[in-house]
C-alpha cells in the first residue's frame, strides 16, 4: 500500500472512498460536517434514520452522495467523544481500512488524522495510521499456488493507495516523519509475521540464518553464523543437547547493528529460535502440534526489530543473538535424566525435554557477556503457563532490574503492545533443585512461567536483564491463525526511547 499526505477538504476529493468519523450519538466530525453541508444534510438524514449511531468500529458505506466528487463515503464510528483516545483511534483506523478494502476501493482518502486525540501528536497519529493500515491489509500468500494467490490479491487486496488528509500544510514535515515511523515498524512486523507463518519445513534454522544474512547485506550491518563445530568449541552443551535429535544443522546467529557511538555499550536482544518443537522424547500431544512452528517467534521478533531500526537508521548499538534449532525425538535425542553442561559450566538435569527453550537461551545469555551489554532482553515463546496466566493480551515480563522492567512496561503501553510485570522472587528458585546436577530444567506445575524465568536468571547475573515470555502474544490460534508480529512494536519503542536518551537531539 502506498501513502501520501494532502491538505484539502473532504467534499473536493475525487477518490474511490472518503473516510470520515462519526462520534456517538450521531455527532459528525469536522470532515463529516463539511460533507453534510455540501450534500444538503444527506449524511445527517441517514444517521437520523438510525443506520449508524457512531459506536466504535461500526461502519456505514454511502454511494454517490450528492454534491461530492467521490464514489463512496465511509462513515466510521468513533465511540463516545469524551472517551476517544489512542486505543479508540487505532480501532477506528482498523475498522475503516477493513471496510474500505472490502468495498473494493483501490484508493481512499482518510480524514481520521484530523481528529483530535487526547495527548497524541500528529506524528504519532500518522504512525498509527500507517502501521495499523498495513497490519490490517497484511496477507500471507507466499506459499499458496500462484493462481490462488493472485485471485486473493485481486479480490481482497484492493486498497492500493491511502491518502491521509491533514488540516494544516505547515504540519506536513511532522506528518511525513510519522508516516515513515509507521512504515518502518510495519515492515518489521510484517517480516516477523511472515517468518512465523512459514511452514517448519521451509523456515528451518538455515533459513533463519539466510534471512539474517540478507538483512545484514540490505542494511549494512554485520552478521555472523556460528556452525555446530564452533558451538562445540564454545562449550554450548545445553544448546547442543536440544539440537542433537534433529537432522537439521543448528545455527547461532549473531547480528551487530552498531550505529551508535563507539563507546556506547550495546543493547543485546536474544530470541528463541526453535523452528519446530515436538517436545523431543517428552513428546507433546498431537492436537494443534502444528502451532509449534511458531516456536521461533522470539527469533523472528529480533529479526523484525532489526529490520525496523535499520529502516529508521536508529543511532544505537544493538546486538542480536539467535540460537536456532529443532526439538525432535530420535535415537540420538537427549533423554529425560540426561545431564548437560552449559557454556557457563553449570550442569543441568533434563527432566523434561519439552522445556527446551531455556536450554538454548541459557547458552546465548552466557555468550552475550562478551559484548559488555548495557542490558540484555530475551524474547521467547517459553511457556504454556504464561498463556494460562495472561492470555493473548500481554506478554509476561521478568527482570532482575526494576528500572529496566519499567522501561519495557512503558514501551509496551506507548506502542500498544503491552507486557505485564511478573515476579522473579528467590522464593521460587528452589523449585529448580536437582539431586544430580546444579539445577533441573523444570520446576513443577506451579508458577511454570516464573520458574522458567528463574532458570534463565541464573545465567544473567552479570548484567541487567529482562525476559519477555511471548507464548500468548506472538500468534493467534483458531480460524484466523497466524503470527501477530508482537513484540516488535514494544521492542522498537524501547530502542527508540533509548536512542533518544543517549542522543538527545534525535
Ligand atoms: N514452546 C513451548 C511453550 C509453549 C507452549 C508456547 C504452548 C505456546 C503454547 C515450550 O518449549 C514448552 O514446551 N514448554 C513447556 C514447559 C514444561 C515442560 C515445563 C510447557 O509450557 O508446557
Ligand atoms: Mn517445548
Ligand atoms: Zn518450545
Amino acid at each position: 500500500m502506498e501513502f501520501s499526505i494532502k491538505t484539502s477538504s473532504a467534499e473536493k476529493q475525487r477518490s474511490n472512498c472518503v473516510i470520515v468519523g462519526v462520534y456517538e450519538s450521531r455527532q459528525l466530525s469536522a470532515a463529516a460536517q463539511s460533507l453534510d453541508q455540501v450534500s444538503s444534510g444527506y449524511l445527517s438524514n441517514i444517521l437520523k434514520r438510525g443506520d449508524l449511531d457512531g459506536k466504535l468500529e461500526s461502519t456505514l458505506m454511502l454511494h454517490d452522495v450528492p454534491g461530492t466528487a467521490c464514489e463512496r463515503i465511509l462513515l466510521v464510528g468513533l465511540g463516545k467523544k469524551s472517551e476517544f483516545a489512542e486505543r479508540q483511534f487505532r480501532k477506528a483506523v482498523r475498522a475503516s481500512t477493513k471496510a474500505a478494502r472490502a468495498s473494493g476501493s483501490a484508493d481512499a482518502v482518510s480524514f481520521l488524522a484530523e481528529l483530535p486525540v487526547a495527548k497524541l501528536s500528529l506524528r504519532r497519529k500518522m504512525a498509527h495510521l500507517a502501521e495499523v493500515s498495513l497490519d490490517t491489509t497484511y496477507h500471507f500468500d507466499a506459499i499458496k499456488r500462484k493462481q490462488e494467490a493472485s485471485d486473493e490479491k485481486s479480490a481482497k487486496k484492493g486498497l492500493k493507495k491511502l491518502v491521509i488528509a491533514i488540516s494544516d500544510a505547515k504540519e506536513k514535515t511532522e506528518a511525513e516523519a510519522g508516516l515513515a515511523d509507521g512504515k518502518a515498524l510495519a515492515s518489521g512486523v510484517s517480516l516477523t509475521k511472515d517468518l512465523g507463518n512459514l511452514p517448519p519445513n521451509v523456515c528451518t534454522p538455515s533459513y533463519l540464518a539466510e534471512q539474517a544474512q540478507k538483512l545484514g547485506k540490505d542494511y549494512g550491518f554485520k552478521v555472523t553464523i556460528l556452525e555446530q563445530d564452533k558451538l562445540e568449541k564454545l562449550g554450548m552443551g545445553s544448546f547442543l543437547g536440544v539440537t542433537q535429535g534433529s537432522d537439521e544443522p543448528p545455527k547461532f546467529i549473531v547480528m551487530e547493528y552498531l550505529k551508535g557511538k563507539k563507546s556506547q555499550k550495546p543493547v543485546v536482544l536474544v530470541g528463541k529460535g526453535i523452528t519446530f518443537d515436538t517436545g523431543g522424547i517428552s513428546l507433546k500431544p498431537g492436537a494443534e502440534m502444528d502451532e509449534m512452528k511458531y516456536d521461533m517467534c522470539g527469533a523472528a521478533s529480533v529479526l523484525g526489530t532489526f529490520k525496523t531500526i535499520a529502516e529508521m537508521d536508529l543511532p544505537l548499538n544493538v546486538v542480536g543473538l539467535i540460537p536456532t534449532c529443532e526439538n525432535m525425538p530420535s535415537g540420538r535425542a537427549t533423554r529425560p535424566g540426561d545431564v548437560l553442561t552449559s557454556m557457563s559450566g553449570m550442569t543441568i538435569e533434563v527432566l523434561n525435554t519439552d522445556a527446551e527453550g531455556r536450554l538454548i537461551l541459557c547458552d546465548a545469555l552466557t555468550y552475550a557477556e562478551q559484548f559488555e551489554p548495557s542490558v540484555v532482553v530475551d524474547i521467547a515463546t517459553l511457556t504454556g503457563a504464561c498463556v494460562i496466566a495472561l492470555g493473548a493480551h500481554a506478554s509476561g515480563l521478568f527482570s532482575n532490574n526494576n528500572a529496566l522492567a519499567k522501561e519495557l512496561l512503558r514501551a509496551g503501553e506507548v506502542s500498544m503492545d503491552r507486557a505485564w510485570h511478573m515476579p522473579l522472587w528467590d522464593d521460587y528458585q528452589s523449585q529448580l533443585d536437582s539431586n544430580f546436577a546444579d539445577m533441573a530444567n523444570i520446576g513443577g506445575r506451579a508458577a511454570g512461567s516464573v520458574t522458567a524465568a528463574c532458570f534463565l536468571s541464573r545465567f544473567a547475573k552479570k548484567y541487567d536483564w529482562a525476559h519477555l515470555d511471548i507464548a500468548g502474544t506472538a500468534w493467534k490460534s483458531g480460524k484466523e491463525k497466524g503470527g501477530t508480529g508482537r513484540p516488535v512494536p514494544l521492542l522498537t519503542e524501547f530502542l527508540v526511547a533509548r536512542a533518544a536518551k543517549v542522543n538527545p537531539t534525535v
